[in-house]
């Protein structure tokens, strides 16, 4: 199968909340891409909470795999390839879809490939925009936000990432703080449309610091002490939001400049260089424009892609889980799913703020 010329391959994520499922061809077309979320289920409880989510991934994926095949207009036995996510996330639900996934393969007899969620990420733009390697990536989600110089396939190597809370999650806390639903950032970016994003005054954490890192929960704190000190109507909560996204756009900003000169001193000072934003944070339409002009002014090409495949789904897990069979082969049924997996597991090394290493190995 590996030298077959069109493989397809079936993607399943279960890391978070989503219960997502994508067929894919080994010629970068998408035949499916069914996401079931649960908003509707965490919007009462105002974030994710772990068990419910396992459990709804459980009861969810039948119908999932049953949509992807039907719109892909395949039979299970046209899959060459089953991938899943193997981590990093919450571990229920990374070992319902990794079960799921193993026993598919075993009774299709097909290959299993265990895939790194931040992979599935990283790699989403060469299966939406065809690009080559190298590229620096802007990796924006709710529990991670890092810069990375992705040389070629498996080689990261992390130029920065943040001290304490991801991008993502801010607008998750920014939006529970304005009590206006979960997930936050589509919401805080719906509610900042009205808004005034120089209203009130926010931090920008390590804004200018030639330590290419990210910080995000003196913002956090900052926001929560003003929204506390004010009465929250409809004009407040407009005005709030549109300062904390502009805020966190400028942190990023901010910091992918400093990214990318680093990137290009990597590549021996090449010029115009490749920005990938990806991760849900990525589908913010104020941060993508935000990114072009960076962009323009830094001599790089921007790529991001369609919104629906910058938040989790299973078709970028397909696709980095082609990548990885075609580079490294099946992996082990014995796979263990893993609660972390940095995607440069070298980090810590180099890193003095990646040193916390659990008992599930490095913080990713
Ligand atoms: O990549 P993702 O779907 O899941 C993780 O791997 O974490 O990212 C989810 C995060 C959430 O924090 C959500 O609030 C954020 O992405 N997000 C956004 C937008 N859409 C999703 N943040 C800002 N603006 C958006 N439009
Ligand atoms: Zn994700």
């Amino acid at each position: 199968m590996r030298g077959s010329n069109n493989i397809k391959i079936l993607g399943i994520e279960t890391s978070c909340d989503d219960t997502a499922i994508g067929v894919v061809t080994s010629k970068k077309d998408i035949l499916s891409n069914v996401v079931i979320n649960q908003n509707s289920n965490l919007n009462n409880y105002g974030g994710v909470v772990p068990e419910i989510a396992a459990r709804d991934h459980l009861s969810n994926l039948d119908h999932a795999i049953n949509r992807a095949l039907e719109e892909s207009k395949l039979n299970l036995k046209e899959i060459d390839l089953i991938a899943a996510t193997g981590g990093p996330g919450l571990i229920g639900g990374v070992i319902v879809g990794t079960v799921f996934a193993k026993s598919l393969a075993m009774s299709l007899e097909k290959p299993y490939v265990a895939v790194n969620h931040l992979e599935g990420h990283a790699l989403t733009a060469r299966l939406t925009d065809n690009i080559e390697y190298p590229y620096l990536l802007l990796l924006v989600s709710g529990g991670h936000t890092q810069i990375i110089a992705v040389i070629e396939y498996g080689k990261y190597t992390r130029i920065s990432s943040t001290l304490d809370d991801a991008a993502g999650e801010t607008f998750d806390k920014a939006a529970k703080i304005l009590g206006i639903g979960f997930p936050g950032g589509p919401m805080i970016e719906k509610m900042s449309k009205d808004g005034d994003p120089t209203s009130f005054y926010l931090p920008r954490p390590m804004h200018k610091s030639k330590n290419p890192n990210f910080s995000f929960s003196g913002l956090k704190t900052a926001f929560n002490q003003i929204a506390m000190k004010n009465k929250l109507n409809k004009k407040i909560i407009s005005d709030l939001s549109a300062s904390i996204q502009k805020s966190i756009t400028d942190c990023l900003i901010d910091r992918t400049r400093l990214g990318i000169t680093k990137f290009k001193e990597i590549l021996g000072n090449m010029s115009n260089i490749q920005l990938v934003v990806s991760g849900g944070v990525a589908a913010n339409l104020h941060i993508r424009e935000e990114l072009k002009k960076l962009c323009l002014e830094t001599d790089s090409t921007l790529f991001a892609p369609p919104l629906n495949l910058c938040t989790d789904n299973g078709a970028m897990i397909a696709w980095a889980g082609y990548e990885k069979y075609i580079n490294e082969g099946e992996s082990n049924l014995n796979f263990k799913p893993r609660p972390r997996w940095p995607l440069d597991p070298n980090a810590h090394l180099i890193n003095p703020i990646h040193q916390n290493i659990g008992r599930s190995g490095a913080k990713a």
